[in-house]
């Protein structure tokens, strides 16, 4: 019968070259029949659906047959947790900013290893829309790598180098949008009625107003609405982001198929992680706000399917920078082989541990941690203080903190230095007074007081700023997950200070904390006085007492210990270990619900007394002796 399971298990097996078939198919017997329900349930009202899976079929088997051996290897001897391991760690840069092109990123393997990185997120390396490409997001070509950063050999050149240091490399897969120079963008605008129908095009005003009604904004200043008016398409064009940045129609199944390939292709080029950027846009439905929609879940189930047949070894990340409650799904269940992706960003884990310094309440985080369900296994969070992205205060706003009171809006203003007493020198993200708690940019130690404290001469102040900086990484590192460096903090590297932006630059304010690396202050990490030798000593201690503690392994539990003063955060680990931050500027003296009097510091291999105490913004990691 056309479209059954025993005929498209013939398609994929006829497809299959005779190196991979028994493996190949073996992992079809195992998940091909609910892959194919999947779609069916996606995409099986559409014209010619049988016909279409089996040429998808055939072109899964067809990057399998590619699969380069080293990379098979992988697939065959990798556990499925393998990513679980107490000495993952990630460490996430531009290519330009971090390096010389991609070439140049291979001369900084040692480096990474000093840090002990097993994970490395390069920011988007493809080929970018010429002119303003929101940093590399608008993506002209998913097969070819940005010719300014080096080329698709030079790509293939340092994954393999990464491999054989145990680095895997993380890849963007900008799926929900093209650039509008793509060749599929650039063929619907000459009138290519298929291409067109890749994008959402809408002609008809009153539906672009009606979609609009319950629509958010992301770029609310630099980018306000979310579509765009091609003239050569007679139509509106829907774009959640830039207007060059147009929103691909997964409800065409032709755009799964070619995307799906593609993810497929460069995985087969070492690429081991993709990050599925901003995944929560990919379905529109009328009278919603067109995120997180259920066939958003179902589209990355059939996605996670995919990767198992085709290239086991390969992580999937979701960056859904969404509220506390819509975040966990993006993991799927293991009820029915539901999972998604096996990483997400803990955004608001980051948000709330920012505010918790902002307003000196550990109990911030303590809430957010308590609310956060157990991640399916395996399954890990990714556990940040920044990336590339301001930090958003909306996921804040959902429910994350609901049963105290968090004052975002002065949180925010907090970290643009605009409140008494801020010691932070970050700037607003895309806020105007409607939108006052929209994000903060800046880099960390921009944020913690660094810079604030560097221009006043004030030690005590540097003091406190960099206590803040390792406490926030202290938290990252505690929590179960995977803990994520982003460029730069590692030495306290400050906020960008181009002399000459571009247009783009000027405007959006993110290229604050995405400065280039200042190799020559990084130089200075081995000196135990400067601040990035503090900085960096402080990481490198953590992330070894990390690796070396069974009670920090990305799986083991976590609970939150309560703690009399809200200033304090305690989270026990693996049921013993308690790790204990002060968020305050302030020394607190330990109350007996608290009962750590005589434990271990595992950070600094002193006993702590009875009664015990800890000082301003400190942390202690404790183990009872
Ligand atoms: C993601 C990226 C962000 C980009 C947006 C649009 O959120 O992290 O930098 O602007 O997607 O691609």
């Amino acid at each position: 019968m056309k479209g059954s399971s025993g005929e498209l298990r013939n398609l994929f097996a006829g497809a299959l070259e005779d190196h991979v078939r028994s493996v190949a198919l073996a992992r079809f017997d195992a998940s091909g029949s609910r892959l194919a329900s999947r779609l069916r349930g996606l995409y099986g009202h559409c014209r010619e659906f049988d016909g279409w899976l089996g040429d998808l079929l055939q072109g899964i088997a067809g990057c399998v047959n590619l699969r380069p051996d080293e990379l098979r290897d992988l697939d065959e001897q990798r556990p499925a947790d393998w990513f679980m391991s107490s000495d993952m760690l990630a460490y996430s840069a531009y290519v330009d900013r971090f390096a010389s092109g991609l070439k140049g990123v291979v001369e900084k393997i040692p480096y990474l290893c000093e840090l002990g990185v097993g994970y490395l997120h390069l920011l988007p390396f493809h080929r970018a829309r010429a002119g303003e490409s929101d940093g590399g997001f608008a993506v002209s070509d998913y097969e070819e790598t940005d010719p300014t950063l080096g080329t698709t050999g030079d790509l293939e050149l340092l994954t393999a180098h990464l491999r054989s240091a145990g680095i895997s490399l993380c890849a963007d897969f900008v799926l929900n949008h093209t650039a509008d120079d793509h060749r599929w963008a650039v063929a619907a605008r000459s009138g290519d009625r298929l291409r067109r129908e890749f994008y959402h095009v809408l002609e008809d005003r009153a539906e672009v107003e009606r979609y609009e009604e319950s629509l958010g904004e992301v770029f609310p200043q630099t980018a306000p609405g979310n579509f765009t008016r091609v003239g050569e398409l007679d139509a509106w064009v829907w774009t959640t982001f830039y207007p060059y940045q147009w929103d691909l129609n997964w409800s065409n199944p032709d755009v799964f198929a070619a995307m799906a390939l593609t993810l497929l292709r460069n995985a087969n080029r070492g690429i081991e992680v993709f990050r599925l950027d901003s995944v929560p846009f990919l379905w529109k439905r009328i009278g919603t706000r067109c995120v997180n929609q259920p066939e958003v879940h179902e589209i990355l189930r059939a996605l996670r399917t995919i990767v198992a047949l085709a290239a086991p070894s390969v992580l999937l990340k979701a960056e859904a920078i969404v509220a506390a409650d819509e975040l966990p799904a993006y993991f799927g269940t293991a009820a029915d082989d539901g999972r998604e992706c096996h990483l997400a960003y803990h955004n608001v884990l980051m948000a709330a541990s920012w505010a918790a310094l902002a307003l000196q309440r550990g109990d911030i985080v303590a809430e957010v941690v308590r609310k956060a369900p157990a991640v399916p296994n395996p399954g890990a969070w990714l556990n940040y203080v920044r990336c590339h992205d301001d930090i958003g205060w909306g996921v804040l706003a959902a429910g994350a903190t609901s049963r105290m009171s968090v004052d975002l809006d002065r949180v925010s203003r907090f970290f643009c230095g605009d409140e008494p007493g801020s010691y932070a020198r970050g700037r607003a993200f895309q806020t105007e007074p409607a939108h006052r708690v929209h994000g903060t940019c800046g880099m960390t130690s921009a944020l913690a007081g660094l810079e604030s404290a560097t221009v006043a001469g004030d030690r005590q102040q540097l003091e406190l700023a960099i206590r803040r900086l390792l406490l926030l990484y202290g938290v990252a590192l505690c929590i179960p997950g995977i803990p994520l460096i982003y460029m730069g903090d590692e030495v306290a590297l400050g906020n960008s200070t181009l002399t000459d932006p571009s247009p783009e630059q000027t405007r959006d304010s993110r290229w604050l904390h995405r400065p280039r690396m200042d190799w020559q202050w990084a130089a200075a990490r081995h000196d135990p006085v400067s601040p990035q030798g503090r900085v960096f000593a402080g990481l490198q201690r953590m992330i070894t007492v990390r690796r070396e503690t069974p009670a920090l392994a990305p799986s083991s539990p976590i609970d939150v210990v309560p703690a009399a003063r809200p200033e304090l955060l305690a989270m026990r680990r693996g049921g013993t270990m308690v790790c204990v931050f002060n968020f305050s500027e302030g020394a607190i003296e330990g109350g007996p619900e608290l009962d750590v009097g005589g434990w271990k510091d595992v950070l600094t291999g002193r006993i702590v007394g009875k009664p015990w105490s800890i000082g301003p913004l400190e942390m202690r990691w404790l183990v009872p002796r």
